[in-house]
């Protein structure tokens, strides 16, 4: 089974970046222990990180045939963009977003998920610990279907 981790803007940036609200850790440092969760579960990973909304669509729309899940950190984009939800809904591939902070808790603008709808469902609020949860949730998601 091979899952895609789609990072979208800032998202390099995370261990400097606010760190109050989106801890210390770089984002290779959570590609790296979500590594050690994939291979428990014999599952590969991949992991990319764009600013740019449109790299986030086309490589959702190359996940068709080469990923059997994706995991989705849209991060600003999670509250406008309607090309990648549609990008999401396009594909038919099982997807579940995740982001660090609990957008529900935070300011309006962010309580609202145009890209969730699109998706199995949304993991928020659990630090760099959702990038993990995201990983069993489509994993054990995908392996339920495949036992029917
Ligand atoms: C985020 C939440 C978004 O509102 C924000 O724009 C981000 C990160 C998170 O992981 O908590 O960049 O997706």
């Amino acid at each position: 089974m091979k899952i895609l981790f789609l990072n979208g803007p800032n998202l390099n940036l995370l261990g400097s970046r606010e760190p109050d609200k989106y801890g210390t850790l770089t984002l290779k440092d959570i590609e790296n222990f979500v590594k050690l969760e994939a291979d428990k579960l014999n599952v590969e990973v991949e992991f990319y990180q764009t600013n740019i909304e449109g790299e986030l669509v086309n490589k959702v729309q190359e996940s068709k045939g080469k990923y059997d899940g994706i995991v989705i950190n849209p991060a600003a984009y999670t509250h406008t963009s309607v090309a990648i939800r549609d990008a999401i809904l396009a594909v038919e591939i099982p997807t579940v977003e995740i982001h660090i902070s609990n957008i529900h808790k935070r300011e309006e603008f962010r309580t609202n998920s145009m890209t969730a709808p699109a998706c199995i469902g949304q993991i928020t609020g659990f630090g760099a610990f959702s990038y993990k949860l995201g990983l069993i949730a489509v994993t054990d998601y995908i392996k339920s279907f495949e036992q029917d």
